[in-house]
Order: structure tokens, then sequence, then C-alpha cells
């Protein structure tokens, strides 16, 4: 088979066709693909019914793959791999959503230390009526802030603190073993891509308030950012198919799902996240 890496128009997402990834990719499939992830920033693969041992297989060829502090969305068998599903073993739906944080704009696991690199999800099932991923391009967003913006915020650090991310989106509270694992850390508002070098905004709901700053105004300041970057001209919507995977580079996007009836609309994804450098 022949890889294609084929760019949306006016976007930042590719995909990238030619490729089984269940049978396994080769060095020279890896180093397009690569190549491609970091041009395209996410990147999507239709028609790949995969397994979890395959999809765990293809994460690792992107670095040590980081499990999730929330224990109960893991995988029984491969701890590595997490399922946010709606669906019961009866086949009906639960009811309710398996993870209220995905829908609101986030960068993966910036609440630690070393955030993931990259997320790759599948999607055996997906819902008829809402359920799309949004991303924005915060690379693009922070070469479209005004010059007075960057100068505001040059130097400045953000606390990304999981606790407050989950009363931020109205999710069950952290558990007092969660936030052990997970205490407050602080990251550069603007980040440098370790591979293209080039600058983006650090921010989204994992982020709560602006080191050495007050509450309000870096709350504010933080917030006024997050519109900037959610403006719709930078922001690709993916329309799931079944079997669909589809990967992105979390230093240099955000991300949110639409949100659907989870009470009607049945939807499983499958994810693993590759653990990143910390950023600078
Ligand atoms: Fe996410």
């Amino acid at each position: 088979m022949q890889i294609n890496v084929a760019p949306f128009e006016n976007s930042f997402a590719a995909e990238i066709n030619g490729l089984d990834i269940q049978r396994g990719i080769n060095k020279r499939q890896f180093e397009i693909i690569h190549e491609a992830f970091l041009d395209y920033k996410v990147l999507i693969f239709r028609d790949q019914p995969l397994d979890d041992k395959a999809h765990q297989t293809f994460g690792m060829l992107f670095g040590e793959l980081d499990g999730h502090i929330n224990k109960s969305t893991r995988h029984k068998v491969l701890p590595s791999v997490q399922i946010f599903s709606n669906v019961k073993a009866n086949g009906e739906t639960t009811g309710v959503h398996p993870e209220k944080g995905t829908q609101v704009w986030h960068t993966d696991k910036s609440y630690t230390a070393t955030p993931s690199l990259t997320t790759i999800l599948r999607s055996p099932e997906i819902a008829r009526v809402g359920g799309d991923t949004l991303f924005a391009d915060m690379t693009r967003a922070y070469d479209k802030l005004s010059d007075d913006m960057k100068k505001t915020i040059e130097g400045l650090f953000a606390v990304h603190d999981w606790a407050r991310s989950r009363e931020k989106s109205n999710e069950r509270a952290a558990t007092p073993e969660e936030i052990k694992a997970a205490p407050p850390v602080e990251h550069p508002v603007v980040r440098t891509h370790p591979e293209t070098g080039k600058k983006s905004l650090y921010i989204g709901n994992h982020s709560s308030h602006i080191t050495n700053m007050d509450l309000a105004t870096g709350e504010a300041i933080l917030a006024s950012l997050e519109k900037h970057a959610t403006q719709s001209a930078l922001i690709y919507r993916h329309k799931w198919q079944i079997d669909d995977v589809l990967m992105w580079d979390n230093r240099c996007t955000m991300h949110c799902v639409e949100p659907y009836d989870a009470a009607k609309e049945k939807r499983s994804v499958h994810r693993v996240v590759v653990k990143g450098d910390r950023p600078f």
C-alpha cells in the first residue's frame, strides 16, 4: 500500500491513508507519520478496526505510555489503555457521560509535570448526534495575539490543578488519592515546542490561575486567551466514523468533546496517551 498524507484545506489536520495499523507500522511509515504529525498537529486514520493490543503497540512507537489518574476508566488487562464509554456490558447506555471534563477545552494531563505528548483515540462506537471532537491550533492562536498581549503574557506561568479542573467542569470531586498523585504544577503560559521550536499558548481547563498574580486578574487573562484561541477560524471539528484512529499533539493544541445525549447515544472511545517532556 502507498502511504498518502492528505491535509484538509485551511486546516491543521490531515488524513493519512494507505496504512494498516493492526498489521504494524514499519520504520519508513513511522517517519512519514511523525513528519506529518509535526506539520499538521492532528492526524486521522480511517477504517482501522484495531484491537486494544495493536492500539497500545502503535502508541509505544511515539514514546512511553502514561496511565490515567482516574482508575475507573482503565482497561482491565492493559492498564495503559483507557476506555471512555457510556455502554454497559448488556449493550444499553448507562445514561451518563463517562467524563464531563472532556467537554471543556483542555490539553491532556497538563496537571502533571510531564504532560502528554500525544493522545491516540480510536472509536469502536460513535454517537449519531453530537460527540464531535473539536481542536484548537494553539500555535496559530499565539501567532495571532496582539503584540501587547504577547508582551503581557511573556514569562508568565500558570498553575495547572486536577482538583480545581474537576470543580470547573462540574465533575465529581478529586479524591484524596488523586490529589496526592497530581498536586498542582506550574507551566509557562507560552511554551516552546521541543521538536519544531514554535511557540504555542499552553492553557485550558486544567490551568487554574497565574503564578504571582491576583486570582481574578489571572483567571481573566486565561479566560480571554481561551476565548481568542477557540474562535471558529482556529478550530478543526472532527466528525467521527466507526474505526477512526485520531492522534494529536497536546503540546500545541487544545481539544474538547461536543456534548451528546448520553441517555440516547452510545459512544465508546479507547485512548492511549504518550508521556511528553516538561514544558519550557
Ligand atoms: Fe482530553
